[in-house]
């Protein structure tokens, strides 16, 4: 039998992993109109009614349309919610939440305390997926640490100064094609043991730039400097340049064709996320000649650790 890695994580996971700790309530004389101000400014779909800690009722989206539907004037909320409310424990597995989630057609929730009932926390079918993909997250993340050997490509060069060029020609307007240079160098900085979250913020910096060079330029080339401390990125184009280049770097400012837009691409958060991902950024452009684009990553130990 193969056991798959999600129905590990339903196993493992608890619903106190997943819920949504210390939740906004409405006390039982709060007003309708209260639980409209606070659906209107959180997006909630339902509201646990609480009563000195204890559970008494759960409030939805749904009540609320059956109270305007019913024409009634404001009133408490204890007279519209639904009182016999079926609760999660945080010590539940997720596959027991997913089968409760199943039998009852519920879109929520509540978690209480075993003992005594005291309101926990709230669970949706959105925290069970949220929660799911965030472990995958971490175990991914701690697993390529694990793998990943400290850098030894400079280890054995005898040298003052060190440094490794990788250099890819980006063909422009070829869409099939698009993306390649970047994965072929973030194939390889993983192979010369560059840790893994730097060469995904380098890999992610140099895709949006070369998206860039496929969609406005006739090709160019991107250029990795790999040293023992930092890479620096190089892309270079021979234009049309950028008319204004404080305008470009806002984000969401595009001049992508609608067909190109089509495509999935010209959302316009291109250069600000080249500019995030780097330790440093510089742009320089000129109408006419081409653009310049440098991004530097520090790949020293020292360097955060974190995501
Ligand atoms: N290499 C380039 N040559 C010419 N124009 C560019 C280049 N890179 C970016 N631009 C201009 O900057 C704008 C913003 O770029 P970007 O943030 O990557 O967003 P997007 O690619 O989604 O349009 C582009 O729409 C384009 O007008
Ligand atoms: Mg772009």
């Amino acid at each position: 039998m193969i056991v798959g890695k999600l129905q590990e994580l339903v196993l493992e996971l608890k619903v106190g992993d997943v819920m949504t700790a210390d939740p906004i309530t409405l006390g039982p004389g709060d007003r309708m109109s209260d639980l409209r101000d606070l659906l209107r400014a959180h997006h909630f779909s339902g509201l646990p009614v609480v009563d000195d800690k204890q559970l008494v009722g759960i409030v939805s989206v749904e009540d609320f349309i059956k109270f305007l539907g019913n024409g009634k004037d404001d009133c408490a909320v204890e007279e519209e919610m639904t009182g016999v409310v079926q609760t999660l424990y945080a010590d539940d597995s997720l596959t027991h939440a997913i089968g409760r989630f199943e039998s009852s057609g519920l879109g929520r929730f509540p978690v209480v305390e075993r003992s005594g009932g005291a309101l926990v926390g709230i669970v949706t079918k959105g925290d069970l997926i949220r929660g799911m993909l965030r472990r995958l997250e971490a175990e991914f993340h701690e697993e390529e640490i694990h793998r990943y050997r400290a850098s030894h490509l400079f280890e054995d060069v005898e040298a003052d100064a060190t440094a490794l060029t990788l250099r890819y020609d980006v063909a422009g307007q070829d869409f099939k094609r698009a993306g390649e240079a970047s994965s072929r160098l973030k194939r390889t900085l993983s192979h010369l043991g560059i840790r893994p979250d730097v060469a995904r913020r380098v890999a992610i910096g140099c895709y949006e730039a070369e998206m860039n060079l496929v969609i406005f330029t006739d090709g160019g080339t991107i250029d990795a400097q790999v040293r023992p401390a930092s890479i620096v990125v190089e892309v270079r184009d021979e234009g049309p340049g950028i008319d204004d280049l404080e305008k470009a770097l806002q984000p969401g400012y595009s001049t992508a064709a609608d067909w190109v837009r089509e495509l999935g691409f010209g959302a316009g958060m291109g250069l600000p996320n080249i500019r995030k991902m780097g330790d440093e950024f510089d742009i320089r452009s000129t109408a006419g000649k081409g653009t310049v684009l440098t991004v530097s990553f520090d790949t020293s130990e020292a360097g955060d650790e974190t995501d």
